[in-house]
């Protein structure tokens, strides 16, 4: 059996890899080179799982490869997701499935940099709810392709699931300088999850003397995320709405190729996962074109939790200064980094 536990910094740490479709796999591959310059040992195994996995022979993910990842201390993925398959089936059959299986219930988004038009550099992190929301699945269509269609999309918020990923945004932001959190919602219209979200937060709150407090409504953090990103610390949002933002977060602070983020399950009751926010980008993939640094960026995450925190610093600072180049040379020149900063 692996331990899930606090982990022992001297052990290899056992990680399955997902490396996926598209560009996924180039990625991983520079990612792992990183972490290999890091010292850190890591013992793998490769899950050929994604959208080409389920065009040859039909498996998504079945519940025999789901328990044997529960097993793993945690999971690195690429992008999975092909256009030759419908949109939907590898997203909820495959990611979806290992973050509320796994109980991966805090999406973990970082973003710092200076965004377009702006002067000061901002540095926050987007905490979004991952397990509940519009992404639960609840709903269904009736009388479907006819002209009396009727297709609903509820969104499941609990008050278990809403607290505990409150909690988690208010114990982060105690650990940073600004101890700040804002809550991000649409309690003006969505007058029944809002104000849950907003009873428990304020509920919550009271317990984090320290930590100082704002809610900002979905459309205007929008405007704030372009015109006044410095005014935030961490953010804490639902599944859909933190979805949204997040891309935007990536378009402000450098670009979707940097951005990172960790699919968190902080019971450590099993393996959480590590994952780039980009998609596999079909476009782009065997160019060598791909910019691997979100992926390294998530190998970060996932040292950290770990418990390799040397290692997770040395990751990030060597990913500060910008590297060109393909995708293989900009994982040389990490790496290089990496290895001379240990
Ligand atoms: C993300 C992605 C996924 C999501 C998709 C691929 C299901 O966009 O991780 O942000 O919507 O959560
Ligand atoms: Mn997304």
């Amino acid at each position: 059996m692996v331990s899930h536990k606090a982990s022992n910094v001297s052990a290899s740490h056992r990680v399955a890899i997902i490396g996926g479709d598209g560009i996924g796999p180039e990625v991983i591959t520079e990612a792992l080179k990183v972490v290999a310059a890091s010292g850190v040992k890591l013992e793998t195994k490769n899950f050929d799982l994604g959208g080409a996995r389920y065009l040859r022979d039909g498996e998504i993910l079945s519940d025999a490869t789901l328990t044997e990842l529960r097993e793993f201390d945690a999971i690195l993925l690429g992008a999975v997701g092909t256009p030759a398959v419908r949109p939907g089936l590898i997203e909820r059959g495959l990611l979806l499935k290992m973050r509320f299986e796994l109980d991966l219930y805090i999406n973990l988004r970082p973003f710092s940099g200076v965004g377009p038009g702006q002067t000061k550099s901002h540095d926050f992190i987007v905490i979004r709810e991952n397990t509940e929301g519009s992404y639960a699945g609840e709903g269904g269509v009736l009388r479907r392709d006819t002209p009396d269609e009727v297709a609903t999309q509820g969104s499941v918020n609990t008050a278990k699931g809403v607290e505990r990923c409150l909690r988690f945004a208010f114990e982060l932001a105690m650990t940073r300088e600004r101890k700040h959190v804002t809550l991000v919602h649409k309690t003006n219209v969505l007058t029944f999850a809002g104000d849950l979200w907003q009873r428990v937060f304020d509920r919550v709150a009271k317990e984090f003397a320290q930590v100082q407090t704002a809610y900002n409504h979905i459309d205007a953090a929008c405007i704030y995320f372009v015109q006044d990103p410095h005014r935030y610390d961490v953010i804490v949002t639902d599944n859909l709405f933190g979805d949204i933002l997040t891309d935007l977060g990536g378009a402000v602070s450098g670009g979707i190729g940097v951005a990172s983020s960790a699919n968190l399950n902080p019971s450590r009751s099993g393996p959480s996962m590590f994952e780039p926010v980009h998609g596999s980008a079909p476009d782009i993939a065997g160019k060598g074109v791909a910019n691997p640094v979100a992926a390294i960026l998530s190998a970060a995450h996932m040292l950290e939790f770990l418990g390799e925190q040397t290692a997770a610093t040395a990751l990030r600072t060597a990913c500060v200064s910008p590297v060109t180049g393909s995708t293989t040379a900009i994982g040389d020149e990490i790496a290089k980094r990496v290895k001379a900063s240990i």
